[in-house]
């Protein structure tokens, strides 16, 4: 019969995974948590709507320089895998999405950037998720039944995440949140890197963040 089997994955879709160590991860989470809170208003414990989102200029506070190097460093590595020529890539935008019981996140993207991410500070009891869509249209025209859903046969992966965690992902890729379903605050950070070449001289990003929350 056959001498050799092979399953050959064609046209990839990556997300990159990093997780702090436990020491970084206390120390960093620590820091954005405070200065979160501190910027909201009103305060924590008297938010109303389900979904909160800071403005997108983050990444230029002093309290996250060390998160971004975090960031930098990551997207480093991305680029050396992709075997991508061009270095000069920033970070274009850096947000906070703070959740109270029941707030998601719609599926989108972030056009105009290269990659876009996000890092956990506090994932709350089953809402530690993240859904990604599979952005191929054809196989979604034969959809036959499935002993097991997985990756490989369905037209979405869900990655179970925790604090410490950062994700990057191609900016183009669809991506979404459940509701959260905990008492809790849950807390991300999310961000967008681009080309600084392309943002200079092509056009400025086009995420404006606060993505529709129903
Ligand atoms: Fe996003």
């Amino acid at each position: 019969m056959f001498a050799e089997n092979q399953a050959i994955p064609l046209f990839p879709t990556f997300v990159w995974m990093h997780r702090l160590t436990p020491e970084d991860t206390t120390r960093i989470n620590h820091t954005i948590r405070t200065k979160l809170l501190s910027l909201l208003t009103p305060g924590a414990d008297k938010l109303e709507n389900f979904r909160h989102q800071t403005e997108q200029n983050l990444h230029t506070l002093n309290e996250f320089q060390e998160f971004n190097q975090v960031l930098m460093t990551a997207a480093k590595g991305v680029i050396d895998f992709m075997q991508v020529a061009e270095e000069g890539i920033e970070i274009t935008s850096c947000w906070a999405n703070i959740n109270t019981k029941g707030g998601v996140t719609q599926p989108h993207t972030h056009p105009n950037n290269y990659l876009g991410g996000v890092y956990y500070v506090d994932t709350p009891e089953n809402s530690g998720s993240i859904t990604f869509e599979d952005p191929r249209a054809q196989p979604k025209l034969i959809s036959p039944r499935v002993h097991k859903s997985t990756g490989e046969n369905s037209g979405y992966t869900i990655l179970n995440v925790e604090p410490g965690m950062l994700l990057l992902f191609p900016a183009w890729l669809v991506h979404s949140v459940k509701p959260n379903p905990s008492n809790q605050l849950r807390i991300s950070v999310s961000f967008n890197l681009m080309f600084s070449a392309f943002t200079e001289k092509v056009s400025p990003v086009q995420w404006q963040g606060n993505v529709p929350t129903t």
